[in-house]
C-alpha cells in the first residue's frame, strides 16, 4: 500500500466549515478523512456529502452498539451515504457482527457496489486492565479479551478490528493478512504525545502489522501540518 492510502485524518472538529476547510487543505495529500460522533451529531449526513464531492472516501467511526437488528440497519444507511469505512463495537455480540455482514454485502450485491469495510472496536483504550475487571467484570487478562473479541469479529466476517498499535502485531500473527488492522494512537518521534499514553511512530505501527493509520493532532496541531504530512507519509516508503 502507498503510504498516502494509509493515513486516514481524523476530522475532530463540531463546525462543518471547519471540517471541509480541512478536507479542502489536505485533499492533495489524503484519500481517507475520518468523522466521529462529535462531528456526525453537529452536523449530519451533509459533511460525508461534501467530502465525496471532492472525490474523497470517509471512514465514519461511530462504533454503533445495539441489538442486531438495529446495528444492521444503521449499516445499511452508512452504506447508502457511500462510507468506505465504519465500525461496530464487537462486544454487541456475534449476532449483530454477522447480521450486520450479511447484511451490507446482501446491500453490495444488490446495487453492484463495494461493501463498505466493516470494522470491529474490541476494547476502548480509555479502559485499562483495572477498569476491565472492576468495572466491567472481565476477570482475563486485557489481551486475552482482545484476542478473543477480534477472533469473534473475525468469525463473523468483519473485515478488521480497529486495535492500539501494540496489539497489531498479535493480531496480525493470528489472522493473518486478509484482516484489516486500523489503528489510532500514533505520535512520530518529534511530535507531542497529548492525552495519548501508548502510542507507537508510524513507521513501527506499521512495521507491526498496521493497515491503516488514524492520525489527527500529530498532523492537524503542527505549525506546518503538510508539511507534518509529508514527514510521516516518508517514513513509511519502504514499507
Ligand atoms: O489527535 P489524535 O491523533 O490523538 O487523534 C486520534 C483519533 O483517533 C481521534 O479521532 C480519536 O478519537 C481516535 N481514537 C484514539 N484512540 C483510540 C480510538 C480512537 O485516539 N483508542
Amino acid at each position: 500500500m502507498e503510504p498516502r492510502e494509509r493515513i486516514i485524518l481524523a476530522l475532530d472538529v463540531s463546525e462543518y466549515e471547519d471540517a471541509v476547510d480541512i478536507v479542502r487543505r489536505f485533499k492533495g495529500h489524503i484519500d481517507i478523512f475520518k468523522i466521529g460522533s462529535e462531528l456526525f451529531t453537529s452536523v449530519g449526513p451533509r459533511v460525508i456529502k461534501e467530502i465525496h464531492l471532492m472525490g474523497k472516501k470517509v471512514f465514519l467511526d461511530l462504533k454503533f452498539h445495539d441489538i442486531p437488528n438495529t446495528v444492521a440497519k444503521s449499516a445499511l444507511a452508512a452504506a447508502k451515504l457511500g462510507v468506505f469505512m465504519f465500525n461496530v463495537h464487537t462486544l454487541g455480540g456475534y449476532q449483530m457482527m454477522k447480521h450486520t455482514a450479511e447484511t451490507l454485502s446482501g446491500f453490495s450485491l444488490e446495487k453492484n457496489v463495494d461493501r463498505p469495510r466493516l470494522i470491529g472496536v474490541t476494547i476502548l483504550t480509555s479502559i485499562n486492565q483495572n477498569a476491565l475487571r472492576d468495572e466491567l467484570g472481565v476477570t482475563v487478562r486485557m489481551n486475552t479479551q482482545v484476542k478473543h473479541l477480534a477472533s469473534l469479529a473475525h468469525r463473523a466476517g468483519l473485515d478488521g478490528v480497529v486495535a492500539s498499535p501494540e496489539d497489531g502485531a498479535m493480531i496480525r500473527s493470528r489472522f493473518g493478512k486478509g484482516f484489516l488492522i486500523v489503528t489510532p494512537g500514533i505520535r512520530p518521534s518529534w511530535a507531542a504525545m497529548d492525552d495519548q499514553k501508548r502510542a507507537l511512530t508510524p513507521r513501527k505501527a506499521v512495521q507491526q502489522g498496521a493497515d491503516y493509520l488514524v492520525i489527527g493532532r500529530a498532523i492537524t496541531s503542527q505549525s506546518d501540518p503538510i508539511g507534518a504530512l509529508m514527514r510521516i507519509q516518508e517514513e513509511l516508503v519502504d514499507l
